[in-house]
């Protein structure tokens, strides 16, 4: 099973074991400040807006060109965006690490 942290804006950690389903879901579940994922993963609303941390970018891989053409409109859009409604937790991202963005 695998285990995600989130990283708030506030700096504090949220630590999911077991975390079953995409980013934005396993957050909403676990009360994560700033993920509130207003389209239910429908990718096009950006409330489920992540940074990747640097070690992880390979392993999550790139924003498919739907998710790169909203968070282009995402005024704090950065190269290791992703929203997290895109990403579906497996065994192969366990111990993943991502900070929440900025709201719009
Ligand atoms: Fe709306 Fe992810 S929940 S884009």
């Amino acid at each position: 099973m695998a285990t995600i942290t989130f990283i708030q804006q506030n700096g504090e950690k949220v630590v999911v074991e077991n975390a079953i389903g995409n980013l934005m879901e396993i957050a909403t579940a676990n009360d994560v400040e700033g993920i509130t994922g207003d389209c239910g993963g429908n990718c096009s609303c950006s409330t489920c807006h992540v940074y990747i941390t640097p070690e992880w970018r390979d392993k999550v891989g790139e924003a498919h060109e739907a998710e790169k053409d909203l968070l282009e409109f995402n005024d704090h859009e950065k190269p290791n965006s992703r929203l997290g409604c895109q990403i579906e937790m497996s065994d192969e991202l366990d111990g993943l690490v991502v900070e929440v963005a900025p709201g719009e």
